[in-house]
């Protein structure tokens, strides 16, 4: 079979796939968590089609795999009520409780979290298209983000758990939670990315309202009755349905106190501007990016090629940090361009679930008549693709297209394709690529490819400058979560990793007291017969 053909028949038969992995039937998820109640939802639903075909005797077939509840504003603003209430102007049972309390909470839900590992795993496969790999990556990643948040937070309460005594004040610093917190995931990763900003609000101790990004909402299923369980009643609220109508209701409101969201700038400012006090709103945001790479002359291109075909291809460049634009040395770019071709042509193609692949179906729907627009228009204007069979489609299968020349002229030079097209421009001089990032709305990361220390120091300088991560020799990525992620221009706002996640969700906030005899009896006595939560020198161990 050609490639052609191979990607025609990529879609399989039902009985074709692995019995561990078939939905048999449509998940009907009626449920959402609201002030502690799973609520019935008898209303509308939205069904959710997998990217997915079906191959059967009347053609290939789209995939229902469930359906969820397409909620109005009032289930919204019952959601809004019910968190405030739980906050409670931070005089709530969960702002108020001690630090080591609100772990063991975080642990509990952890603990039953683990135990939905395959079923959401499944539904990750199913609703996003994501690899079995990539899926059981993600879930295990989120999972140790848990752990390691606990013992960060262990390790910043142990620090605030001591007094400092300054020009003759005696005080406690600690850090305080903020209030409400909407949190809004992508469809590229959408439980870790959500409980990356979730569970550092949670365990910082604001109450959150959870909106599931639209590709991506099944697999909250199998947590709602964790979340119910694990923590006081309103405190963890989810809710689903059309962003447009559900969100701006919350922001308007003028009680949501953090807006953590991931997705584009314009639903990012548009979201913000409806908060009446925009002031009073704190925003941590992950944004788009187009994130280059700049391929030296004296490149390693064995290197060189293995982490482009990651940085751009994995999970079919539907990642923020995804490479999507190179730019290659002109004496070294034809040969470049021929090895990754070569490189694509070796990827296995097919369902999330099969051993080893790497290109899968695309979850948005038109997402590959996107796609070849963007081609096309780079045809037009005098690029090739270069690799066989490149952009080829089958309903939702959308075959890597490297693209080369690629010049100014085209929209995929300064759009973010999200998506399997490898853009590759070759440049005379290293100043080009720098006036790219210069001149780009994002600044998120990039990568650098060469050997010469003395031509990469002279790079690193200005162009850390640019953006919030500069990659030797290797891919742009989030990982490891320790380490900062945030990006300038329209690509973020707030930093996230372990660490900076506790901060964000919270405020430092003190308790002074001049060192004077009846202070030291009043703290010494709150301290000692431990009457307060904030107030204390606990060491968690
Ligand atoms: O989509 C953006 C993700 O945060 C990227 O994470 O670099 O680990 O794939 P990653």
């Amino acid at each position: 079979m050609n490639l052609g053909e191979r990607i025609e028949a990529i879609f399989p038969a039902e009985r074709e796939i692995p019995k561990r992995h078939l939905l048999t039937n449509p998940i009907e998820q009626h449920e959402f968590l609201v002030n502690g109640e799973l609520r019935q939802w008898s209303g509308p639903m939205e069904d959710v089609l997998s990217p997915v075909r079906i191959k059967t005797a009347s053609g290939l077939e789209p995939r229902l795999i469930g359906r969820f509840p397409l909620l109005t504003e009032q289930e919204s603003l019952e959601a809004l009520e019910s968190a405030v209430a739980a906050y409670a102007h931070g005089r709530g049972r969960w702002p108020t409780m001690s630090v080591s309390e609100r772990i063991k909470h975080v642990e509990a839900f952890a603990f039953v979290m683990k135990e939905k590992r395959q079923e959401v795993v499944n539904l990750l496969m199913w609703e996003v298209g994501k690899s079995l790999q990539d899926s059981e990556k993600e879930f295990d990643r989120t999972v140790d983000y848990i752990t390691e948040t606990i013992d960060a937070l262990k390790e910043l309460d142990r620090i605030s758990s001591r007094f400092v005594i300054e020009k003759g004040i005696i005080g406690q610093i600690r850090r305080a939670p903020l209030g409400v917190v909407l949190c809004m995931g992508p469809f590229n990763y959408p439980l870790n990315e959500t409980l990356t900003t979730l569970i550092p609000a949670l365990i910082m101790g604001n109450s959150v309202i959870v909106k599931p990004p639209k590709h991506g909402v099944l697999l909250y299923g199998p947590l709602l009755q964790a979340f119910r369980d694990a923590f006081p009643k309103g405190v963890v609220n989810v809710i689903c349905g059309e962003g447009r109508t559900i969100i701006p209701p919350l922001m308007s409101s003028g009680r949501i106190d953090v807006l953590a969201f991931i997705g584009t700038s314009k639903v990012a400012d548009f979201l913000k501007k409806q908060h009446p006090k925009p002031h009073r709103l704190r925003c941590v945001l992950g944004l788009e990016a187009k994130n280059p790479a700049i391929i030296l002359r004296d490149a390693d291109l064995d290197l060189a090629i293995e982490e482009c075909i990651l940085g751009t291809l994995s999970f079919n460049g539907q990642r923020c940090t995804a490479l999507k634009i190179v730019f290659v040395e002109r004496c070294i770019a034809d040969e470049f361009v021929g090895r990754l071709a070569g490189d694509i042509g070796k990827l296995k193609c097919g369902m999330p679930w099969e051993q080893d692949v790497f290109v899968t179906p695309l979850p948005e729907p038109g997402k590959p008549d996107y796609l070849a627009e963007l081609v096309e228009d780079a045809r037009r204007h005098g690029a090739d693709i270069v690799n066989e069979g490149g952009a080829t489609t089958c309903e939702s299968f959308f075959y890597p297209a490297l693209l080369h020349p690629v010049s100014e002229k085209m929209r995929v030079y300064s759009e973010e394709q999200f998506g399997p097209i490898i853009p590759v421009v070759s440049f005379d001089d290293v100043e080009e690529p720098i006036h790219y990032v210069v001149q780009s709305n994002y600044g998120q990361q990039l990568s650098i490819f060469g050997s010469d220390p003395d031509v990469i120091a002279h790079l690193v300088d200005p162009l850390v400058n640019q953006v919030c991560r500069l990659n030797l020799n290797s891919q742009c990525q989030r990982g490891p979560d320790t380490f900062p992620f945030t990006g300038r221009k329209d690509s973020a706002e707030g930093t996230l990793s372990v660490s900076d996640a506790l901060r964000v969700f919270s405020i430092r906030t003190l308790v002074a007291a001049k060192a004077i005899d009846i202070n030291k009896a009043i703290i010494t006595k709150i301290v000692r017969e431990r009457k307060s939560n904030f107030l204390a020198t606990d060491f968690i161990l």
